[in-house]
């Protein structure tokens, strides 16, 4: 598995990170992606919304599958299944804060259960192999109830290969800013890799947080998602090239060739309504800070096929 500092993740965002968006920033230069969370239970009964989340190719690597749920049981079967078909790392989804996964035992209310926690994370372990396996955290339920240094401790001990840690409380949800603070507190004190994930909006951002935390590499989740981009700037931030700005017009025929690439991404998967659909909402992201970006928003929301969608994109942008 690729960690290190000048190696950039993909966050696990539900409703984003899919097959397409992935190959996208791969090509920006993210070096690890995370699929979107998968529901274990999803995976052992086949569920087509499960089959679709685990869509991958040759040029999707390295990918960590990320898990959620609440019931070993699943996840031996479910681990055991993934295998079968060919992934080799995985992740513990232990921060989900959404309603829905949580009252299932699942997501964040594993860092109110460490015993299942530890569990689940040993069986996954011990299926995958050492090294295989990050555990993705909160930094614990709530003010009151911080996740103290043993459970980072037995989560290495058990063979977890890397942490994440997104330091906000499963309460918080994305209220108030990260506590950059915490992964350097927990970074010093375990022996295995802390990826940082939280507010990193910029690539200045993502070297700013390595400073400040000693992280063993970052993770950009709605950065990426605003300019896949982020990951190519990353990359020039660290290797010392600055980042050179760019001209209105330099940035139009820039998101022009961006939303091309990701429409044909899409294309070459399944040409579906539903990820027509989801791109209507993905490139409005693409366009903030973008001069005339309101109107052309109004007219992606407009489109009824990807030929009109192509059109409108390259006679605004590329002209
Ligand atoms: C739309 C969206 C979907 C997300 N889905 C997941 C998910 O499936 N699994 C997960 O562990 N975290 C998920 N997250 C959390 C991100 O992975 C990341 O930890 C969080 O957004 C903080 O990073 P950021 O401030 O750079 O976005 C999601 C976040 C967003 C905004």
């Amino acid at each position: 598995m690729k960690i290190s500092r000048n190696e950039p993740w993909l966050a696990p965002l539900a409703g984003f990170s899919d097959l397409p968006f992935r190959l996208l920033c791969r090509e920006y230069g993210c070096s690890v992606a995370c699929t979107e969370m998968v529901s274990v239970k999803g995976l052992v009964f086949e569920s087509p919304g499960t089959t679709r989340l685990l869509l991958t190719r040759q040029e999707d690597s390295p990918l960590v599958v990320q898990l959620f749920g609440a019931d070993p049981l699943y996840f031996r079967e479910a681990l055991n299944r993934l295998l079968e078909l060919g992934f080799t790392s995985f992740d513990l989804n232990a921060g989900c804060p959404v309603k829905k996964v949580v009252k299932t035992g699942a997501g964040a209310a594993l860092l109110n259960n460490p015993g299942l926690l530890f569990e689940i994370v040993r069986d996954m372990v011990a299926l995958a192999g050492p090294k295989m396996v990050g555990v993705k955290l909160r930094s614990g339920w709530d003010e009151g109830s911080r996740l103290e240094p043993d459970v980072f401790a037995e989560l290495e001990r058990l063979g977890a290969g890397w942490i994440t840690l997104h330091p906000r409380t499963a309460r918080q949800g994305f209220r108030g800013k990260a506590d950059w603070d915490r992964i350097r507190m927990v970074q010093e004190q375990l022996g295995i890799p802390v990826i940082a994930s939280g507010d990193l909006f910029t690539a200045e951002d993502g070297r700013e947080c390595l400073q400040q935390t000693r992280a063993a590499g970052v993770m950009f989740g709605r950065g990426a998602l605003y300019d896949p981009l982020i990951f190519a700037r990353f990359r020039e931030l660290m290797f010392g090239s600055g980042n050179k700005g760019d001209s209105e017009k330099n940035r139009a025929k820039r998101l022009q060739g961006m939303i091309n690439r990701h429409v044909q991404l899409c294309l070459e998967g399944h040409d579906s309504w539903r990820s027509f659909s989801k791109m209507r909402t993905i490139i409005p992201r693409y366009l903030r800070g973008f001069q005339g970006a309101r109107d052309l928003r109004k007219s992606i929301v407009a489109c009824r096929s990807w030929e009109e969608l192509q059109v409108l994109i390259n006679s605004e942008l590329g002209s």
